[in-house]
């Protein structure tokens, strides 16, 4: 991958860049904005380079139609004040509007088009549909940068189509993110503990099945716990379970190999229903109540997994290991985050809802060795995949 300081000359050029700024709102409030604070330094750079500076973002799924709540308004809002410099935002993606923005802009400038998934073909799975969506947006640039490090994994137009019509390079964000990911598939220190949590384990089966050969433990809390435990013969309650996973678990549990690898909560919190001021009941995980669901990972199991997280050299950490959300049942998760505080060498916090999490529980950035602004797209990077916004920046 070529770096923006390999992109020439920048002074009165027009600069595409893709950022994710993906961010969790409340209304138009943003209750997370790490992932615009981590698109800084490349749009500083470029600006600093005299660059024209054009982002191209996206916000939720609106899958094609322009959906007012999912304007990119908050996030140019957030932008503007992190930067101290207006950022204009186009009333449309590849319309008049973002052609007259983008004709307004001086060097040193930041603007942004409206949300990329308002087009139809951002996401299109037809190639001339999303090649014809990039051929317009490298009409209001002439040269690209990628550093949505979170939608690398997307082949969409603004991610992949794009950068093979300009001349190209990774932002910063994404060298940072895929040397972090290197560290971690390529000689990690051990012990390498990987922590996956979350509540579904379809969505983490490739990363287990990649990881438990690379990795010294794997520690498994969230909702995905309850298939292990089902799979192990075990009472879940009516706690979350996916049926259709079960056997391909107990395959897994049944490998010598890959089961002394794997360690599950010995205990759970469990209460009657999902809701906040649900009574929580701390049980050995195979002996829960039939008429209750387990919400977190009990004490015991957090604190066998803090240790387990002191002690290595590398731990990557992915998924809440209860409902975070709800003070009851965040004491897993917290616990598991401390931890990761505490290890001396590398600890990497993958992945938008575990990162807006320990934010939340007010731990700072620096607590952590880094907090990568992907979950898919790390996940899918460890899982050995190729990732297609990545893969056509080295093309
Ligand atoms: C994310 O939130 O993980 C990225 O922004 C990608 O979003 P997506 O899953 O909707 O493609």
């Amino acid at each position: 991958m070529k770096s923006i300081k390999d992109l020439g000359e920048l002074q009165g050029k027009r600069v595409l860049i893709r950022c994710d700024l993906n961010v969790p709102l409340d209304g138009e409030t943003i209750t997370d904005d790490g992932r615009i604070r981590a698109s800084v330094p490349t749009l500083t750079a470029l600006r600093e380079a005299g660059a024209r500076v054009i982002v191209l973002a996206h916000l939720g799924r609106p899958k094609g139609q322009i959906k007012p709540e999912f304007s990119l308004r908050p996030a140019a809002r957030r932008l503007s004040e992190l930067l101290g410099i207006p950022v204009p935002l186009a009333n449309d993606t590849v319309g008049e509007g973002a052609a007259s923005t983008v004709g307004a802009l001086a060097d040193g400038d930041v603007a942004m088009l409206e949300n990329v998934r308002f087009e139809p073909g951002e996401e299109s799975k037809d190639d001339a549909e999303r090649g014809a969506l990039a051929d317009k947006y490298a009409s209001l640039g002439d040269v690209f940068v990628s550093d949505g490090f979170g939608v690398v994994h997307r082949k969409q137009a603004s991610v992949y189509d794009l950068a093979s019509r300009l001349p190209n390079a990774a932002g910063l964000l994404v060298e940072a993110e895929v040397g972090v990911l290197q560290q971690l598939t390529e000689q990690p220190k051990r012990p390498y503990v990987v922590v996956l949590g979350g509540a579904k384990v379809s969505d983490k089966l490739k990363v287990i099945d990649n990881l438990v050969a690379k990795a010294d433990r794997l520690l498994i809390g969230g909702g995905m716990v309850f298939t292990f435990l089902k799979a192990q013969g075990h009472e879940i309650g009516t706690s979350l379970v996916e049926d259709d996973q079960v056997d391909t678990i107990k395959a897994l549990l049944d490998d010598p190999a890959i089961a002394a690898k794997i360690s599950l909560p010995t205990d759970i919190v469990v209460a009657p229903e999902f809701a906040a001021d649900a009574p929580p009941t701390t049980v050995a995980a195979d002996a829960m109540p039939a008429d209750q669901l387990g919400l977190d990972i009990g004490p015991d199991s957090a604190a066998a997994f803090a240790a387990e997280i002191r002690d290595a050299g590398t731990v990557f950490w992915n998924g809440p290991m209860g409902v975070a959300e709800m003070p009851a049942f965040a004491a897993g998760t917290r616990t598991v985050a401390q931890a990761l505080t505490e290890v001396t060498g590398l600890s990497v916090v993958g992945g938008g809802d575990s990162a807006a999490a320990v934010r939340d529980m007010g731990f700072a950035d620096d607590d952590f060795g880094h907090i990568s602004t992907g979950g898919g797209a790390s996940l899918e990077y460890l899982e050995g995949k190729e990732l297609p916004g990545l893969a056509v920046l080295a093309d």
